[in-house]
């Protein structure tokens, strides 16, 4: 028996990256996945990739920093499969390493609609239809950002921050239910969020600030490995795991 049969599972910024991986394996374990993006393209080859393998998959263009797109894909889970039993929060973006007194309002804003406001909108839609049926599960990708101060820029940090916070509110809040919620922090994985950050030419004080502790990082990891800690969370192999953070990072918060 594959451990997500018939599962439906909502996956943001599913892609590329960590979103992409874990569609593919949650798809090969049975779910019903409905993917979520704003690049197309990549949506697509996707959809491709998981149909090609037997999979099934319902792809569609969603911005999480739009309520309207938000409320689109919950209903569109409803409409397409019956239900919603898996939501995986995992639409991000990064900052530009800005500390505080270089933070622009632009940016602040966009960090933190896309990585807090917008998930938490989902999590809002996603409850109302677990409570009813008294049964789902919550993931929200984090980072060891959230938990740790030096890792991104001041709106990163601040939005994998409220993120956790937001995990650990609703798990608890809901611990009596058949509904879980947690979050997975990973450290440094390989995929393509630095896309549009000029890595080259960073601030005199990230060089200063951040870079030092990038030494002690021991591997970056894979969207892969990001997508195991994803399942267990998704299963009861984690039953009683709720309100908490799975921080995946090889080691580098340990120091
Ligand atoms: N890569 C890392 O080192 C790392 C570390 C810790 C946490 N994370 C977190 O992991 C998650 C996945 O990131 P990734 O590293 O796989 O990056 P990625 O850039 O490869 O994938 C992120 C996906 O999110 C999509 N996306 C961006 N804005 C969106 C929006 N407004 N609405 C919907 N989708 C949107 C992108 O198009 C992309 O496909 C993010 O939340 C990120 O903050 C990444």
């Amino acid at each position: 028996m594959r451990r997500l049969e018939n599962k439906v599972v909502l996956i943001t910024g599913a892609a590329s990256g960590m979103g992409r991986a874990t569609a593919l394996l949650f798809a090969q374990e049975g779910g019903k996945i409905l993917a979520t993006d704003v690049n197309r393209e990549r949506l697509g080859s996707l959809e491709k990739e998981i149909r090609k393998a037997g999979g099934e998959v319902t792809a569609l263009i969603a911005d999480m920093s739009k309520e309207a797109d938000i409320e689109m894909m919950i209903a569109a889970a409803v409409k397409q499969y019956g239900t919603l039993d898996i939501l995986v929060n995992n639409a991000g973006v990064m900052d530009n390493f800005a500390p505080v007194a270089d933070l622009d309002d632009k940016t602040w804003d966009r960090v933190m609609n896309i990585n807090v406001t917008g998930p938490m909108k989902a999590m809002r839609l996603a409850l109302k239809i677990m409570l009813e049926k008294d049964s789902g599960i919550i993931i929200n990708i984090a980072s060891i950002g959230g938990l740790h101060g030096g890792r991104a820029g001041a709106a990163y940090t601040a939005s994998k921050h409220a993120l956790v916070g937001l995990t650990k509110n609703t798990g608890y809040m809901y611990g009596k239910t058949g509904i879980r919620c947690n979050a997975i922090a990973p450290g440094g994985v390989a995929t393509n969020i630095s896309e549009g950050i000029d890595m080259e030419h960073l601030p005199v004080i990230v060089n200063e600030r951040i870079m030092p502790g990038m030494a002690l990082n021991p591997r970056f990891g894979s969207s892969e490995e990001i997508a195991k800690a994803a399942l267990f969370l998704a299963t009861d192999e984690s039953a009683f795991i709720n309100g908490t953070v799975l921080v995946a990072d090889g080691g580098w918060s340990a120091y």
